[in-house]
């Protein structure tokens, strides 16, 4: 979102942040919109305004509201800032926040200053999600909307906050992988399913136990973006302004609209955002297809979409889309569907495209209609009253805090730990060589979409790398290198030196956002400039046991240090939010034993030579040398595979419960359907039926036994995969069913307890993107295959 890089959006931006300072802030003098004693203020009448007639649903409310308003009044409430209408006692607002990983300054409608400094920031999502603990998922999304409302509270920030993002990370090249919850897309779907009902949910109202889902309260709006198959940012000339995705509806069903799908229809998100580019030639934001037909009713979406900023521009000027101008780009994205425009695009020319006969004023309606019925949702024409108590002490809580320390430990990764040298023992007072460009990372830590330097704010506190190991000895810093670039060796030496006399050296390198950022992917997945020299060099100087810590998002092709004897343990620390540099000292010595695990495949170098950026093909294609992408499609070597992660204990796994057979009988309305196989695999007679026709709710059982053979309490992830029938051609090779997260204390055992729909389970998307359950042997993977477990499916 938003366009930094483009000097004319950075103009607009910047213009726009000095006036929301008042807008959002001192001006808003009214709890909420309703209050008899605010219309008595104003001089109006409230007995004469259905729309603040509680007894009505928000539905009928919205519906008067809009019937109220003259066309020029409806299209200054279509932009990101919202007018409001002084006449009828609707205030402005600012639609724009975000809270991709904690609040924000970002984005006009939450704003900081001197009497509101801070807010919790909590590691980035890529490594929270390193986590694989959905509770944690969830209670981190809580923690943040406690700290939003407070901020309404205050007069600091709007409701509605522009995140999750969504977006399978399908190469590791891109740019925004940072944002994302990695690869998989059940797991990014499950990510956001959890995140987003921590954002909205108000207790005892969740959508699993509420009638009227246009009615549900929200705690605040949460918003999945960026729809749809938007990998590319800015990649050997290639931008997301100009960038036309060319997808197949089996990947667009299968990988890049499942986590969106999911946001929807299990978290019930308020709102969805399309993104800048074309996906096979049409803007995303223009796309009936995707916006109306997918999102609005095959999905069932409640709540509003929104264009990211300044799409409308983008569709305009950059892909000049059809030599559309204004009026009917706007007409066009209306119609498909997009109901808020995030920039001025839609304030400016939506009330000409009207009168001009390009769109119909009822599509402007529907529009607002969606807007108010959200803002209802949220209480700001009635108030939630369950709120009203938070302010500045709800913020940066000691809770809040630990949490986010929380996160960076369970997420961080084990990557190499040769003859258990880790942890590494506290018992004296040690001299730890603390070095690496990363070694004293503050603002690194935090990654984008938290507090940016052109805004006021920034995190509670930090707790840098430096700070951590402080904690556990006598620390000697050298940065190694005066940035991650790390263009000269100049620093090399005095890091050299450190570890020399260092009775333990711990390297903190990797790299930043000014390698992998929005608009900045990444052209080569190597540590930049001297660094692998760095690492080297110290590790061969080095006097005691070596740990590299890697920050990044992407994989970074570490197979250097991986096979160096002299580096004895690795971990992977993703961006780890504010709290980051503690929780890495205390994984390294042992307070916490570490059970994270990669969200993505590490490629090895070469791997960016094998296919572009800006080809979205996630299967092998021999034809062109592409090799497949994420562990679903590719099976070549990696520096280290998805899934991957130690600890310090060990675990064992026994199979207690599963089906090794599953039939059906068929009724009239399933009918058998072909699929592709291999020359040679004998066909079963009913390759597969329509996952829609089958409507399966039965979920098997698969129990497992973890068991805890080690001396130290630990928690072990367990991943279930499941691998379709051998022989189906163009599937995955494998696919990420259920996962769980557990504590085992040292020396113990606990049953871990999984109940599948087989459909969900065993289902496959054929070549023309429609789910379908396959007959045959399926089988079914645990972990790095400790258990493989056949399930034979037959049709009858
Ligand atoms: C609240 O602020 C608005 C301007 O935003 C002003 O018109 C109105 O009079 C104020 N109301 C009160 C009660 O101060
Ligand atoms: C998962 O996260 C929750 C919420 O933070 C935490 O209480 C729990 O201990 C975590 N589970 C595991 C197994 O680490
Ligand atoms: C199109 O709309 C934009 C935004 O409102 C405006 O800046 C621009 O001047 C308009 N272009 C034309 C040709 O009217
Ligand atoms: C550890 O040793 C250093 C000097 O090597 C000293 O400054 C520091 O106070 C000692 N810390 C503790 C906790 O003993
Ligand atoms: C670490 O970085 C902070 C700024 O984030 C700086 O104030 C501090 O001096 C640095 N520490 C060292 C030892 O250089
Ligand atoms: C399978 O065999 C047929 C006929 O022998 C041949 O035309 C086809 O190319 C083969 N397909 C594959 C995938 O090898």
């Amino acid at each position: 979102m938003a366009k930094p890089l483009r000097l004319v959006h950075y103009i607009y931006l910047t213009f726009a942040f000095s006036v929301i300072y008042t807008d959002a802030g001192t001006h808003r003098n009214f709890t909420y919109v309703c209050d008899p004693a605010r219309y008595a203020q104003l001089g109006l009448d409230i007995k004469s305004l259905p729309f603040c007639d509680k007894k009505l649903s928000y539905d009928v409310r919205a519906r008067d509201l809009v019937r109220q308003l003259t066309l020029h009044e409806k299209v200054r409430q279509l932009g990101n800032h919202a007018y409001g209408v002084p006449r009828l006692g609707i205030p402005e607002y600012e639609w724009w926040s975000e809270a991709l990983h904690g609040l924000s300054n970002v984005g006009p409608g939450t704003f900081f200053d001197n009497s509101v400094p801070h807010a919790t920031s909590y590691p980035t999502p890529i490594l929270t999600t390193a986590s694989f603990n959905e509770s944690l998922w969830n209670t981190i999304g809580k923690a943040i909307s406690t700290e939003a409302r407070a901020l309404y509270n205050l007069g600091h920030a709007g409701l509605t906050f522009w995140s999750p993002t969504i977006n399978v990370a399908r190469d590791p090249r891109w740019g925004r992988i940072i944002e994302t919850p990695g690869e998989d897309p059940f797991v990014v779907g499950t990510y956001a399913m959890n995140y987003v009902r921590g954002l909205q949910d108000v207790e005892g109202t969740e959508s699993n136990k509420y009638k009227d889902l246009n009615s549900r309260p929200l705690k605040v709006s949460a918003c999945c973006k960026h729809f749809t198959a938007y990998d590319v940012d800015n990649w050997k000339g290639i931008e997301r302004y100009n960038f036309d995705a060319r997808v197949t509806e089996q990947d667009l069903v299968e990988t890049f609209n499942r986590p969106f799908q999911m946001c929807v229809q299990n978290g019930d998100v308020s709102s969805v955002m399309c993104s800048y580019n074309r996906v096979n030639g049409i803007p995303a934001c223009a796309d009936h297809k995707l916006l109306k037909e997918t999102i609005r009713q095959d999905w069932d979406l409640h709540g509003y979409i929104v264009a990211d900023c300044d799409s409308v521009e983008v569709m305009i000027k950059d892909h000049k889309w059809l030599n559309v101008d204004n009026e009917t780009a706007v007409s066009y994205t209306l119609q498909a569907g997009l109901d808020l425009d995030c920039g001025v695009y839609y304030t400016d020319n939506v009330e000409n495209a009207v009168k001009h006969g390009k769109v119909r004023e009822g599509d402007v309606d529907q529009s607002l209609q969606y807007l108010y019925v959200v803002l209802m949702r949220l209480g700001i024409f009635d108030g939630q009253p369950q709120y009203n108590s938070l302010g500045i002490n709800d913020v940066c809580t000691s809770a809040h805090i630990e949490l986010a320390g929380e996160a960076a430990r369970e997420g961080i990764v084990l990557l190499k730990n040769d003859n258990g040298i880790l942890p590494l023992a506290t018992e004296r007072n040690k001299t730890l060589a603390v070095v690496g460009p990363h070694a004293n990372a503050s603002v690194t830590m935090i990654g984008n979409y938290a507090f940016a330097a052109y805004n006021k704010g920034s995190p509670c506190r930090y707790s840098t790398p430096l700070n951590g190991f402080s904690s556990y000895g006598s620390v000697n810093y050298a940065a190694g290198c005066s940035n991650v670039k790390c263009v000269d060796g100049n620093l090399i030496g005095a890091a050299v030196e450190a570890a020399k006399i260092a009775d333990a050296t711990i390297i903190v390198a990797g790299i930043d956002l000014s390698i992998e950022a929005e608009s900045l992917d990444r052209l080569d997945i190597l540590l930049p400039g001297k660094q692998t020299d760095l690492i080297n060099q110290v590790a061969d100087a080095a006097k005691g046991p070596v740990v590299l810590v890697i920050m990044s998002a992407g994989g970074v092709d570490i197979s250097f240090a991986k096979s160096n004897p002299k580096i004895h343990a690795i971990l992977w620390a993703g961006y780890p939010g504010a709290e980051g540099g503690q929780a890495i000292a205390d994984v390294i010595f042992g307070k916490y034993n570490p059970g994270g695990r990669l969200p993505l495949t590490w490629y090895q170098a070469d791997y960016v030579d094998k296919i572009p950026l800006t080809s979205l093909q996630l299967r092998p294609d021999d034809s062109k040398g592409y090799p497949g992408r994420t562990y679903k499609f590719y099976d070549g070597p990696t520096v280290f595979p998805y899934g991957y992660g130690l600890s310090y204990t060990k675990f064992i796994y026994t199979l207690k419960a599963a089906p090794s057979k599953w039939s059906k009988k068929l009724n009239k309305f399933q009918h058998c359907r072909d699929l592709p196989y291999k020359n040679g695999t004998i066909k079963p007679s009913c390759p597969a039926i329509l996952i829609d026709d089958l409507r399966c709710h039965k979920k098997f059982t698969f129990d497992i036994e973890v068991k805890n053979v080690g001396n130290r309490d630990g928690d072990e992830v367990v991943l279930i995969y499941s691998q379709p029938p051998l022989g189906i051609l163009g599937t995955h090779i494998k696919q990420l069913i259920k996962f769980q997260r557990v504590s085992v204390a040292a020396r113990t055992s606990k049953l871990v307890h999984f109940a599948i729909n087989i459909c969900q389970g065993l289902g496959i998307v054929d070549s023309n993107g429609n789910a379908v359950l396959p007959s045959g042997s399926h089988t079914i993977i645990v972990g790095d295959h400790q258990i493989v477990h056949p399930i034979q499916l037959t049709y009858n």
